[in-house]
């Protein structure tokens, strides 16, 4: 039986030191070593040695099965390594080449804008508020005090997505969203997405606005204009010049359209004020009573105003970009300026 086992070891190990494949090694494995293996079958045989024998030969056994087994681990471990030196010699990888860098993106300048808004009214105590693209007609103008038949409802400046639903053509009904939701105090802002019919140099049918709206006891105009003036203070620099001129919305009453003095000529005339040394940058005043009516606040208890501005127009204004087209065309030489 000695005899057997050494023949069987010597045998094995040189098929073992033969194979060039796992496959091949693993059908040594068995061959020798599996549940009907030629080892295997040979210690089954011990039982039936004499009791005095068994113990001796049981340990053979052990140490041929303990050898196969390095063996096997052994060659696995060569062929393997060779493997992988073929395939490197085959796949010509040249592991010393640099990796392949992603280009850094950056944020959109409308971005970086809406985020300085926000930072400055947060700093004012404004939260920000969101509300839906797809928006009702009741939310876009009916609650917002337009009448039936304004102009601003006319298909030439609104997407309409069905009777009664339509693409937001400003953010002002995040208004009536928020003062349905949450009974006064309120100071938000609601930076967001709105469409218009409307496409040349200085309008995109998509574009950007930012609404603010602050309802309280005894809100004024002054108040009003204490707010914006830090905030244009804050963004253009302090010192900007700010003007408030009548003007009608069907939301306030009273109206007015702020100015800031030209930050290209200083207030001297450019072109990009049209010589009048003023650019309009804003919409605001006092929340109509209609308005509260809508969101059932008592005008008599509170009072409000609100305000609306283009982010895009203050984009090209901070950053001296000429064509509004520029800054959706995703044109990466633009884009990588900001
Ligand atoms: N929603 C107006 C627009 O798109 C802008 C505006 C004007 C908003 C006056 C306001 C406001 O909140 O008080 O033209």
């Amino acid at each position: 039986m000695r005899e057997k086992l050494e023949a069987l070891l010597e045998a094995a190990v040189s098929e073992i030191q033969k194979a060039t494949s796992e496959d091949a090694l693993q059908e040594l494995r068995v061959k020798y070593l599996g549940k009907k293996g030629e080892l295997t079958t040979i210690m089954k045989s011990i039982g039936a040695l004499s009791p005095d024998d068994r113990p001796a030969m049981g340990q053979v056994v052990n140490s041929v099965r303990d050898r196969l087994e390095e063996q096997l681990q052994l060659n696995l471990g060569i062929v393997r390594e060779s493997q992988k030196a073929a395939r490197l010699r085959e796949e010509r990888i040249d592991i010393t080449l640099p990796g392949r860098r992603r280009p850094m993106g950056s944020k959109h300048p409308v971005t970086l804008i809406i985020e300085e808004i926000s930072e400055i009214f947060a700093g004012l105590g404004f939260q920000v508020a969101e509300g839906p693209e797809i928006e009702l007609d009741y939310y876009n103008f009916e609650a917002l005090n337009f009448p039936k038949d304004h102009p601003a409802r006319d298909m030439q400046d609104t997407f309409f997505v069905d009777e009664k639903r339509l693409l937001r053509t400003h953010t002002s009904p995040v208004q009536i969203r928020t003062m349905l939701k949450h009974a006064p105090p309120v100071r938000i802002i609601a930076p967001g997405t709105v469409y218009r019919c409307d496409s040349d140099a200085t309008h995109s049918p998509m574009f950007h606005q930012i609404e603010g709206l602050m309802v309280d006891k005894g809100i004024t105009f002054g108040d009003l204009k204490g707010i914006l003036t830090i905030f244009i203070n804050q963004l253009f620099g302090s010192g900007t010049g700010v003007r408030l001129r009548p003007s009608f919305f069907p939301f306030t009453e009273p109206s007015a359209e702020v100015d800031i003095a030209c930050v290209i000529c200083k207030g001297k005339g450019c072109r990009v004020c049209k010589n009048s040394g003023w650019l309009e940058i804003l919409g605001a005043g006092m929340v109509d009573p209609e308005v509260f009516r809508h969101v059932k606040y008592d005008s008599e208890a509170v009072s409000g105003f609100a305000f609306g501005m283009g982010i895009e127009r203050i984009a090209m204004l901070k950053f001296g970009i000429s064509d509004m087209r520029l800054l959706f065309e995703n044109d990466i030489r633009f884009l990588s300026q900001f």
